[in-house]
């Protein structure tokens, strides 16, 4: 079922994924404040590790672990860097070669883990430094088809679908965050950057997800669009974090915070660098980019691959149709996003 949540591959994500660029540098401030509350003992002969939780094709993740690695050494020594080993993690379909072209760039030792962040990636009490960003709303299982959209959150779900996409995100979260109190060292930190609703219910960009949908109505058949659900939930920040949860797990948390981010290809056309055309265009690929397999997965078996191509570029010129009629106002937010820092106990 996963599957359906990987990055296009072939350095496509990382060309296409400056809306998730713009929230790892909004995580900088999170970065130096997860090393101040860093409180591990560890001697010269240890390894110090850090993960990255859902990297994807690395382009963005390896700003943020520069980003960790200059903060520790900051804090405790260049030499630090002798004892850092980066494992980036992510699901095994992902495009693991584009992620390799980035990291093999490091001054430290970059090791890959394909396997799902809602299983133990570590051995327990291995893991120094926790980072993810932009990954942890993509959820492992749909636990009911939706009938009228293709997002939990899109507004069409009935209370009974509602309910069972926040009880199985609820408890998917549960898993992410043992598994990592189980990694992690006692005073380790993790940073968790996450797409997020606010106190209204709001996401910041629906839109999109009725975008898509409209475009699968239009190209899909009535199985496969019954099929086409997007298999991410945004949880809230009170939900990510609840006291009684974190206790639970030997969490402290340092700080949490949400943000309204703007999106960095709609301020290109505001302040004129791109035309609508070109806006149109780069948006639709960056859309793409995340939710392209979702739509290949909800194909049926018995097309033929040629109808399958004719089908997924029908669908991207509709959802570039559907930007062309609204403008791009309705697309110029990126979507909320949580920035919680915690740390075992
Ligand atoms: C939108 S990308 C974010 C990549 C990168 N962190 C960034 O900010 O650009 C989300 C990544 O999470 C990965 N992912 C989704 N579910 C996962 C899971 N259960 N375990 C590990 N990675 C997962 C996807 O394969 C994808 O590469």
């Amino acid at each position: 079922m996963e599957t359906s949540n990987v990055m296009k591959p072939n350095q496509h994500y990382n060309l296409n994924s400056t809306p998730q660029l713009a929230a790892i540098q909004k995580s900088f401030s999170y970065i130096q404040k997860a090393v101040e509350e860093h409180r591990t003992k560890f001697n010269s002969q240890d390894v110090f590790f850090i993960v990255d939780y859902g990297c994807a094709q690395g382009a963005n993740s390896f700003v943020a672990i520069q980003v960790i690695i200059q903060a520790l050494a900051q804090k405790y020594g260049l030499t630090i860097e002798n004892q850092i080993s980066v494992i980036y993690n992510d699901l095994p379909q992902n495009d693991w070669s584009a992620l390799f072209q980035v990291v093999s760039q490091s001054s430290v030792t970059s090791l890959a883990s394909g396997k799902s962040f809602y299983q133990q990636i570590l051995p327990s009490n291995t893991v120094q430094f926790g980072y993810t960003s932009t990954a942890i709303h993509w959820v492992p299982k749909k636990p009911c088809n939706l009938e009228q959209h293709c997002f939990a959150l899109g507004g069409k779900s009935t209370a009974e679908e509602l309910k069972m996409w926040s009880t199985q995100a609820a408890e998917d979260y549960r898993v992410f965050l043992q598994h990592r109190s189980t990694e992690l060292k006692e005073g380790a930190v993790l940073v968790s950057v996450t797409l997020s609703r606010n106190s209204s219910n709001d996401t910041g960009n629906l839109p999109i997800y009725h975008n898509l949908y409209r475009s699968a109505i239009t190209v899909l058949d009535q199985d496969e669009l019954l099929n086409y659900n997007i298999l991410v939930y945004y949880r809230s920040l009170e939900e990510q974090t609840d006291p009684t949860l974190l206790k639970e797990l030997s969490f402290e948390l340092i700080c949490a915070d949400l943000h309204l981010l703007p999106h960095p290809i709609y301020e290109e056309y505001h302040s004129k660098n791109i035309d609508f055309e070109e806006f149109i265009e780069k948006y639709t690929q960056c859309i793409r980019s995340w939710s392209e397999s979702s739509l290949l997965r909800c194909l049926r078996k018995d097309r033929t691959e040629e109808e399958q191509l004719k089908i997924n570029e029908e669908f991207w010129n509709e959802f570039r149709n559907g930007i062309r009629l609204q403008g791009a106002e309705p697309f110029k937010h990126n979507p909320y996003r949580s920035y919680i820092v915690l740390r075992k106990l």
